[in-house]
């Protein structure tokens, strides 16, 4: 599989090198260009991750951001941070079915990708506003051959660590892109509450207890769902259901 058939709908801007490439989506956004784009690089400065976390910059993975131009994304962000998991899980998806070998993927909430619980993808969705028109910034970093050791509790992973073959970053990104569009028309024509299905069939540690720091407070509960905003729901010990919008996962069984 290596459909370049995005490249009708997306301007492709590759760059040697880059400070962060969501950073180099939002310069290219104050110019006002029409259209869609994808700058991706396999060298950044100064990657960013969410929580204002770095997002390490190793030899042989990928880095790229997705700039969107259109008006309904203003109160739909939340939607298309779902919408690019699930790509980013496809992706990973064949490079699993071609390595014949048996591990786990699935979806953390919001958007981080896990490879039998560890991350193996993260992304960051910013969005800029410009002569009054907002554009949407879908950063994807994928650890295709290297894992980083987050400062953090995480595990992390690479899908080289788990299919022990060496995929080129073109060619995970073909596939997260032909990805993205197969499951944006899917958005666009089924709406968010297919989106959610789809993504609630690969959640991570469904229905156990996990520990949420929502940058006030840490509150533990069990992760019950999301909700049709993509907020996530949990169960306080209490059997009240706490419904969180903004905040950092961490499994603790
Ligand atoms: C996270 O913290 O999980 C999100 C990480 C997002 C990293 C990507 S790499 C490409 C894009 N450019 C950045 O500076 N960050 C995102």
């Amino acid at each position: 599989m290596n459909n370049t058939n995005w490249l009708k709908y997306y301007n492709l801007i590759i760059l040697d090198e880059t400070d962060s490439t969501n950073n180099e989506a939002k310069k290219l956004a104050a110019n006002n260009p029409s259209g869609n784009f994808v700058i991706s690089t396999q060298h950044q400065t100064n990657g960013r991750g969410r929580y204002g976390k770095s997002w390490e910059s190793l030899e042989g993975n990928l880095y790229f951001s997705i700039l969107l131009d259109s008006e309904t994304f203003i109160t739909k962000q939340t939607d298309l941070s779902f919408v690019s998991a699930l790509s980013v899980y496809n992706a990973i998806r064949v490079t699993r079915l071609y390595s014949k070998l048996d591990f786990d993927i699935s979806l953390k909430w919001p958007n981080d990708v896990l490879i039998d619980g560890a991350k193996v993808s993260g992304i960051l969705l910013e969005s800029v506003r410009v002569h009054n028109r907002q554009k949407l910034i879908i950063g994807i970093g994928i650890n295709v051959l290297a894992s980083p050791n987050l400062d953090t509790q995480y595990q992390t992973t690479s899908i080289f660590k788990s299919t022990q073959k060496h995929y080129t970053t073109s060619y995970i990104l073909n596939i997260v892109m032909s990805s993205f569009m197969h499951y944006y028309k899917l958005w666009e024509t089924k709406g968010f509450l297919y989106i959610r299905h789809l993504w609630l069939k690969k959640a991570y540690h469904q229905d156990k207890m996990i520990l949420v720091n929502d940058g006030t407070n840490k509150i533990s509960g069990i992760f019950q769902d999301v909700d049709t905003h993509g907020a996530m729901r949990i169960k306080l010990a209490s059997g009240e259901i706490h419904t969180i919008s903004v905040g950092e996962i961490f499994f603790i069984e």
